[in-house]
């Protein structure tokens, strides 16, 4: 990545770290934007995805999550939260991630 892309980089507020449990994912609305996910890995990573199940009309972040992979909270199919990728039955539709950054305590997404 050069500098000139770098600084075309847009950093939006999605939340502070502390409103994300550990283990958990919080829904955040942005404008111009479907529902997120903003999730809280175990290992103390941050990672943002489409909060709206692919399978049905569920939130993602009242999931229960497991180390990557949350499970949909309706049917209890599965995504890997860093890849999207649906991880098992019903759910076969990959799930939309989005890049972010954490940095001062805060969660961006970056566009
Ligand atoms: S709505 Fe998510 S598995 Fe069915």
């Amino acid at each position: 990545m050069n500098h000139t892309s770098i600084n075309c980089i847009v950093e939006k507020f999605l939340c502070n770290t502390a409103q994300v449990e550990a283990g958990t994912g919080l829904q955040v609305i942005l404008q111009g934007y479907p529902p997120l996910a903003v999730f809280h890995l175990n290992n103390g990573e941050f990672h943002v995805t489409a909060d709206t199940c692919t399978h049905g009309n569920a939130s993602l972040a009242d999931g229960e999550l497991e180390g990557e992979e949350v499970e949909c909270p309706f049917h209890a199919g599965s995504f890997n939260v860093k890849t999207g990728a649906a991880c098992s039955a019903p759910c076969h539709i990959p799930l939309r991630i989005y890049p972010s950054v954490v940095e001062n305590g805060q969660v961006f997404l970056l566009e």
